[in-house]
């Protein structure tokens, strides 16, 4: 039973207005949780509810759905009782009544979600990973995806792509995963900076260097990697990309530095990235509409690469399943704000884990100092977690809670 509901508007990493939310407990404890927000969203994600007064933030302020917070939802769950975390989500959605969460904001909606799944935990006297494991799932530490070059709508350079990330697929534990992010990360800012370039970050903690072309990063990348004494590929560290490729994809072609890709020409670039250095994972590496450019992607890349749906499945189940049957990727990028739910989250990895399909669990561009992802990507034990680079306490907050769940009680490390 939620004896009480506290929402505040508090500021998110980039210096926006985003939801806390405190839900009191009938003993008086409390649990909380702060929401995110992305910059480079898909169209089919749920809807965040924002003030649109322009005297406020930019329209940014996020007091209509904190109001919706201390008011409908504080009174549509408190002194009820809910047997599980299912019957509460279900209770917000049904009582928002939109297929996208607009009415009562998926910011709204999402920060109650996961501060519920953590009073459940409390209550069951679980760690939040114990409580969120799904029956059929087997908990592991997941591979660190550490992004380290920003581009894109994530920082002020000309680089197109958004997101460079450094996997150390072949580490043997969490810690020493952490600590080769950390390593690679320093070693990459002193090569960036002997050759001139400006070493100040993007809004994820990666470099925001002024490179035009993705190899010319990846070849620095790889040289980072042998510069901290560790092996590249996938018994070391891996390189995985997020092109982000809805945000350079206009008029029916892609545009990458000066020049303009079609489907198949971008396909032909990513294929011979993937010949020439050890990306072993691309998300959206095509925009969210181009689902036929997205099969044919599969087929050609997907027998030696992971291809992972970001704003093309938004973590819907419903769009998950459609992907699945028409094979236009083969794994999926999981954030529970773009579906708006902890249940209809662990309901699209559920999917996938029956498929074969691999999830890799993301924050936000836009993040608090909430751990929340990170037991999640434990408990579903699906082997992947992105958050960001081994800085910014906003994204290391995410990392060193995996670390204490290592020191914990040791659990595998590594993709299933
Ligand atoms: P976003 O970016 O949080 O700005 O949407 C993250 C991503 O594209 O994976
Ligand atoms: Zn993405």
């Amino acid at each position: 039973t939620i004896a009480g509901l506290k929402a505040v508007e508090v500021l998110d990493s980039r210096g926006r207005p985003t939801v806390a939310v405190t839900l009191r407990l009938a003993d008086g404890r409390t649990v909380r949780a702060g929401v995110p927000s992305g910059a480079s969203t898909g169209s089919r994600e749920a809807v965040e509810l924002r003030d649109g007064d322009p005297h406020r933030y930019s329209g940014q302020g996020v007091l209509k759905a904190v109001a919706n917070l201390n008011g409908e939802i504080q009174d549509l769950l408190t002194g009820r009782h809910f047997t599980d975390l299912a019957a509460v989500d279900r209770a917000m959605i049904e009582a928002d009544g939109t297929n996208t969460k607009a009415r009562l904001g998926a910011n709204a909606v999402v920060g109650v979600s996961m501060a519920a799944a953590r009073a459940f935990a409390l209550l069951a006297d679980l760690p939040l990973w114990r409580f969120l494991t799904p029956a059929g799932a087997t908990p592991r530490l997941p591979v660190p995806h550490f992004n380290v070059v920003n581009g894109g709508m994530h920082a002020p350079n000309r680089l197109d792509f958004q997101e460079f990330m450094i996997a150390p697929l072949g580490a043997p534990s969490l810690a020493e995963a952490v600590r080769a992010g950390a390593e690679v990360y320093a070693a990459l800012r002193r090569r960036l900076s002997d050759k001139g370039f400006a070493t100040g970050l993007g809004d994820e903690g990666g470099f925001a260097p002024e490179i035009d072309t993705p190899e010319d990063v990846l070849s620095l990348l790889v040289d980072a990697v042998s510069d901290a004494g560790y092996r590249i590929g996938q018994d070391g560290i891996a390189i995985a990309l997020d092109p982000a490729a809805s945000e350079f994809y206009r008029e029916g072609h892609y545009h990458v530095a000066a020049e303009k890709l079609t489907s198949d020409d971008m396909i032909s670039r990513y294929e011979a990235m993937v010949d020439r250095y050890p990306v072993w994972s691309i998300e959206d590496g095509l925009a969210e509409g181009d689902w036929d450019g997205w099969i044919r992607l599969t087929e050609r890349l997907g027998p030696r690469t992971q291809l992972v749906g970001d704003d093309l499945l938004v973590t819907n189940p419903g769009i998950v399943a459609e992907a699945i049957g028409r094979r236009a990727a083969n794994a999926a990028l999981i954030k529970v704000n773009q579906i708006g739910t902890v249940t209809e989250t662990l309901e699209a990895m559920r999917l996938c884990r029956e498929a074969g399909w691999a999830q890799m669990v993301s924050h936000r561009s836009g993040e608090t100092e909430d751990t929340f992802i990170a037991d999640l990507a434990v408990a579903t034990g699906c082997g992947q977690l992105k958050t960001g680079a081994p800085a910014r306490g906003e994204r290391v907050a995410k990392y060193n809670r995996l670390i204490e769940i290592e020191a914990a009680g040791s659990r595998p490390y590594g993709l299933p």
